[in-house]
């Protein structure tokens, strides 16, 4: 396995107190996977994301439990110039606002460049050359000149290509996606992903792709974790919960995607808001929000359970759940 997650715990330490931000999080992914991570606002998507890239500050932050396994080795227990090197050849991340992600006052050229002159050694001229051909790989138009050009000066669908570059410079083993197209127009959007799913599959790289748009991942994931609370509530290949959701909020997120033939129906929202992390519900913590609640979500909480070899639901009625057809 490329990486595994074991049992991860996060926490911030703010003003009103702990918040639990990733509260027991597994999930693994291996070469050449596509593994979709998905989840309302605030559910850690993001969090478990930077502490297996190693990236959030502590503090506020800190890891309270787990493990990280990438390619055998256990993050947490290396040192930070060992991280670092696997940050930048072994892992890559790509993130929403490429615009900040990306440095204002150097040219694309020399970033991208740079990643060769450090990483691999190589001359100037040697790492422009690669630069260009990187541009090319991403289809930025007339790459051989716009390498002198500034972020600012490209299109936000360009930019996103130059980040995805970037990202793939040095062939990692596993990039981390985190919400790639959301600032983007919806049909640079499908351009951008279908790109980003190509190049997954020429470099068999293991892709992590943090989303909110259950829409986009039916065609590019392999499988998903959804995540409520800091927490994986289901776990599943992607033609699985399609078929059948094992979790009442999965089904949630399901019926919330727009879809061609009920245009002017009014669109389905999962009611009420995701929980404060400072206090999380006892018993299952999506039971406020839950049409499938009953005394016993209240009091206990649901571990994850086993639905089939490839599945998993944290659920106590993911039988019902999984039957409920007319729904
Ligand atoms: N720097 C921080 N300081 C304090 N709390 C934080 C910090 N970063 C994250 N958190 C807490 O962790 C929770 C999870 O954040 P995370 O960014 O992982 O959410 P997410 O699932 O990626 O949401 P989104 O879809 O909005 O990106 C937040 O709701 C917040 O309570
Ligand atoms: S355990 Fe209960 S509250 Fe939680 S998702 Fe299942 S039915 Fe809903
Ligand atoms: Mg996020």
């Amino acid at each position: 396995m490329l990486l595994e997650v074991r049992e991860l715990q996060v926490e911030f330490r703010t003003r009103d107190g702990v918040a639990h931000a990733v509260n027991g999080v597994s999930y693994a992914v291996d070469a050449g996977e596509t593994l979709a991570v998905l989840g309302e606002s605030g559910s850690g998507k993001s969090v478990t994301a930077q502490a297996v890239m190693g990236i959030f500050d502590m503090p506020p932050g800190r890891i309270t439990g787990g493990q990280i396994f990438f390619q055998g080795r256990d993050l947490l227990k290396l040192r930070e110039e060992e991280r670092r090197r696997i940050r930048g050849a072994g892992m890559a991340m790509i993130f929403q606002d490429a615009l900040s992600a990306l440095n204002p006052v150097l040219s694309v050229g020399d970033q991208l460049g740079e990643m060769f002159v450090v990483h691999r050694g190589m001359s100037k001229k040697d790492a422009r050359a690669r630069a260009v051909e990187l541009m090319e790989r991403v289809r930025i138009p007339a790459a051989a000149q716009r390498v002198r050009d500034y972020p600012h000066q490209f299109s936000g669908g360009m930019r996103q290509r130059i980040m995805i570059a970037m990202a793939l410079a040095l062939e990692p083993a596993l990039v981390i996606a985190d919400e790639p197209t959301t600032a983007l127009d919806v049909t640079v959007q499908a351009q951008v992903m279908d790109l980003l799913a190509e190049l997954q599959r020429e470099y068999r790289m293991g892709l992590i792709l943090i989303t909110h748009d259950l829409g986009v991942v039916a065609d590019v994931a392999d499988r998903i974790a959804v995540m409520y609370a800091g927490k994986i509530v289901e776990s599943a290949p992607v033609r699985d919960i399609y078929k059948a959701p094992a979790h009442p909020y999965t089904r949630g997120l399901l019926d919330s995607i727009p879809r061609l033939d009920q245009k002017g129906q009014e669109l389905y929202a999962i009611k009420g808001l995701p929980p404060n992390l400072l206090d999380i519900p006892p018993g299952c913590s999506f039971h406020p929000r839950c049409p499938m609640a009953q005394d016993v979500c209240r009091t206990d909480e649901p571990a994850l359970q086993e639905v089939s070899d490839v599945r998993g639901s944290a659920c106590h009625f993911w039988r019902e759940c999984l039957h409920d057809r007319d729904h």
